[in-house]
């Protein structure tokens, strides 16, 4: 099963990319596809469609178009819910000792790492930054 992950744009200033990618490869996630991405204000506003009428919509998408992201679709079983569990709470200080945000995340704007919240809509995200064919495989 796939999910979509998008190590967003703090995260990748921060220089801590790498390190994301090995907490993740090392809770047996596998890469499948990979693009680093600058988002256009349309691709992120349709990106996050769905929170459009929030409050936090116009600062979400200013930040995550302010510089490159790393999209990624990462594959293990059950990588939906694994995944949320290993990213931890949308707020740094509501997650838990070890998850990705609390040792990486900024603020719950700046929160280093997005994730997929459904099987639904890991198949939309996954769709909306890759090709079929960039997600064959070896
Ligand atoms: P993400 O998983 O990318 O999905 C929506 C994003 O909106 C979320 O992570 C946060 O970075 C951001 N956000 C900012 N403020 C809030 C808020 N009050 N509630 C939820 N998400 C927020």
């Amino acid at each position: 099963m796939l999910t979509l992950a998008i190590i967003k744009p703090d995260a990748v200033k921060n220089r801590l990319t790498g390190k994301i990618l090995a907490h993740l490869e090392a809770d047996g996630f596998v890469v499948r596809a990979a693009r680093l991405v600058k988002l256009t204000v349309a691709e992120a506003e349709s990106f996050y469609e769905v929170h459009r009428a929030r409050p936090f919509f116009r600062p979400l998408v200013t930040f995550m178009t302010s510089g490159p992201a790393l999209a990624l679709a990462l594959e293990r079983d059950d990588a939906v819910m694994r995944l949320r569990d290993v990213i931890g709470a949308t707020d740094p200080a509501e997650a838990k000792p070890g998850t990705v945000r609390k040792l990486y995340a900024e603020s719950k704007e700046r929160n280093a790492i997005h994730a997929s919240d459904s099987p639904e809509n890991a198949a939309r995200e996954v769709g909306f930054f890759f090709a079929e064919r960039e997600l064959r495989g070896l």
